[in-house]
Order: C-alpha cells, then structure tokens, then sequence
C-alpha cells in the first residue's frame, strides 16, 4: 500500500484496492507518505551531520528511492546500515535490492519483539553496539497496538545503545481528522499490520528520557525544512503526521 501511495510498481491489485479505500478517508496519505520520505532524508543527513556513521532502520519498508544506506553514504561515507523489517515481500525485495554493499544488512525482525531486534548477532555483527547508532523508527510505531506496550518496546530499543545514540521516530496522527481514523482502522483490519488511530498528545510520550532535537516534535514539514521548501497547502493544518528526533543522554 506504502509503495502505491509513493506511485511505486511493486504492488499488488490487493494493495491498490485496500490503498484507494484509505484514500476515499484521507485523500492526503500520498503527501504525508513524500513528507515522511523527505523527513528520512533530511534526519539522516541531520544525524550524519552529528558524527553518526551506523544507522538500524525499522521497519524499512520496500526499497525506493533514496534509502538510508544512500543518503547517509552521502554525507557519512563508510556508515553501515541495517534494514529491518516483518514482511517477507519487503524482506525479498530489500535484499535484493538493497544489500549491494558490505556496508548493508538486511534482517528479519519485529519490533514487537525488540529484544530479538537488539541481541540479533547479524545485526550485532554489522554494528558496533559500544559505539552511537540512529535507530530510525519511521511511520511504523502507528502499526503497534498499545496492547504491545509500544513506549516500552521503544525504551528496550533505546535502553541498548550506547549514550550519543539518537532515535528517529515519526507517526501519523488523527488529531485534526477524528472521523475518518474508524474507517481507515477497517481497512488495515485485514492487512498485515493494524492501524492504531493516536492523538499527538499520546505520541510525544513516545521521546520521553531523549534530548529532543531543535526544533522539537513537530508536523514532517517542520522539521528542519531544507530553504527552498514550500509547504503543501493540504498540510498547512496543525497536526498530521508528527516527527522528531531525540539523542540518548
Ligand atoms: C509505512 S512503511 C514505512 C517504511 C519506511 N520506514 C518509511 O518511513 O518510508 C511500514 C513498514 O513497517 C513494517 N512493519 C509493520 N509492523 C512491523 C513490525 N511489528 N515489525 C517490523 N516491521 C513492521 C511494514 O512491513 C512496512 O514495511
């Protein structure tokens, strides 16, 4: 469904009717989605910019364009990166297409299980876990019920790195569309993942024990926007699609 709204290819007609449903509720899903990739980029080159040089992406999701390994072999040359992911398919593709370097690694993982994540010896073979890693939580914690104890599940991951870590996170939010968070719930009831509906007041828990980085938890496009950026006109409402990034004391 991601890769349709990002007018991808690799998708299936089960994806794109589910897809167009979501789109009947919330006809902004496609800008959110470039948003959010946009927000990838400019956090990573933001880290890179911080001495970051390893990166430990959940829930990768499907290769597209600019993935982290790219960017951050752009303004960090040397940094190594690990996608995570659940879904075999994103699993197949990624490794096809993503693990073209010794710098990459691809891994099965869940983050509901965070601990499998974090004591994986692929994983802690590729990264130096005494040494600073971003872990880049991007629009998958809003397909983590509070059943699963997601703000426990993100101190397990954060309780693991070494201090000058930093966590990326971003997470769609309901705040400003109330009423159409129970028909887009249906529709995910039968996909992969559930969609969990939060307030953004239910989402800045989620940094709680990080330094916060300027300009704090804020829309996609507020984050560190790039100087010739224009805002979208459908995004100029106050909550959306929440984003920050926070550093491990
Ligand atoms: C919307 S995509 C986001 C992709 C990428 N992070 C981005 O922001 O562009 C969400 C991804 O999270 C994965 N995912 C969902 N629940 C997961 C879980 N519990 N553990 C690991 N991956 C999960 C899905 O398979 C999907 O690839």
């Amino acid at each position: 469904m991601y890769d349709y709204f990002l007018g991808g290819k690799d998708n299936l007609p089960v994806d794109r009717e589910a897809a167009q449903q979501v789109l009947r509720f919330v006809p902004e899903v496609p800008i959110g989605i470039r948003e959010n990739r946009a927000f990838l980029q400019r956090a990573v080159r933001y880290l890179a910019g911080q001495g970051i040089r390893q990166f430990l992406d959940i829930g990768a999701g499907l290769p597209t364009q600019r993935n982290v390994h790219q960017v951050a072999g752009e303004y960090a040359p040397g940094a190594r990166t690990v996608y995570v992911d659940n879904d075999p398919q994103v699993l197949a593709h990624a490794r096809a297409l993503l693990q073209d370097s010794p710098l990459v690694l691809v891994a099965e993982g869940d983050l509901r299980e965070p601990g499998h994540i974090m004591d994986n010896p692929d994983i802690r073979a590729h990264l130096d876990f005494s040494q600073p890693i971003a872990v880049l939580m991007l629009a998958i914690v809003h397909f983590i019920p509070d059943s699963d104890a997601p703000k426990d599940i993100i101190a397990r991951v954060t309780r693991s790195l070494a201090p000058g870590s930093y966590l990326a996170l971003s997470h769609v939010v309901i705040d400003e569309r109330p009423t159409a968070a129970p028909g887009v719930e249906r529709v995910y009831q039968s996909a992969s993942a559930p969609f969990v509906p939060r307030l953004s007041s239910q989402v800045t828990p989620f940094f709680d024990g990080l330094e916060i980085a300027d300009p704090g938890i804020v829309n996609l496009h507020e984050w560190r926007p790039d100087s010739d950026y224009v805002t979208p006109p459908l995004l100029q409402i106050a909550s959306y699609f929440l984003c920050g990034v926070g550093r491990v004391p």
